[in-house]
């Protein structure tokens, strides 16, 4: 798989030529002025709640592309009022097989607010598993017993962590997260973009490293093959 890094918590996975793109949010991202919003590639468009930092940029990159938007019930219903037509509503516990790969819906513990105030749905995150292997994206959550559940069910071989703290897990609690998954390997996302979530990244990777784990923190812009 390829992976790259737009900034915050937005990725795009390459599996098998299909593109998949998590949590856009590019344009209002001091930190990803670099990246120009028309070269980003996008099949599939996989929002893990309804936060401005998350769902910024996908109405623009859906209408450009036509990518088929994943979400919960009410944020797909929110997209579509926005003229988006190209939606598979899921929620929390749910699974549907596209053609990259399996998508099911997990708990995340945050909120999900829509940027207009009107009311998100339950914040999820994602389990996708494909020929390629399995990963998980956690979107924005605390750190929670249920993620035991993934390492029970799933082989993950890598996962998506927040780390920077405030709103989500604090790196600490990300390696905890680990033991729950099962999974050594993680990609650091939602730190540094705002005052309240800067790491230490430095720091960050030492702490993953002694403990047995392996944090990868992406440059913003750069595509890794994992
Ligand atoms: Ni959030
Ligand atoms: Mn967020």
């Amino acid at each position: 798989m390829n992976i790259t890094y737009y900034g915050h918590s937005c990725f795009g996975v390459e599996i098998d030529g299909k593109h998949i793109l998590f949590d856009p949010f590019i344009t209002p991202n001091e930190l990803a002025k670099h990246i120009d919003l028309n070269q980003i590639k996008a099949d599939y468009i996989l929002i893990s709640h309804g936060h401005y930092d998350h769902i910024a940029d996908a109405i623009s990159i859906a209408n450009r592309t036509g990518a088929k938007v994943v979400s919960n019930f009410e944020i797909v219903t929110w997209i579509n009022n926005q003229g988006v037509n190209n939606t598979h509503p899921m929620n929390i516990g749910g699974s549907w097989k596209f053609d990259f790969g399996t998508v099911k819906c997990v708990l995340a513990v945050h909120s999900s607010t829509m940027p207009d105030g009107s009311q998100g749905g339950n914040a999820m995150g994602f389990v996708i598993e494909t020929q390629k292997g399995s990963f998980y994206y956690a979107g924005d959550t605390a750190l929670t017993y249920d993620m035991k559940l993934i390492g029970d069910f799933y082989k993950i071989d890598f996962s998506f962590l927040p780390i920077g703290d405030n709103f989500t897990m604090v790196v600490e609690n990300a390696i905890s997260a680990t033991n729950f998954i099962n999974c050594k390997k993680v990609i650091g996302m939602h730190y540094d973009t705002f005052g309240f979530i800067k790491i230490d990244k430095i720091e960050s990777v030492r702490k993953f490293a002694d403990a047995g784990s392996e944090l990868i923190l992406f440059e913003i812009g750069e595509t890794k093959s994992i």
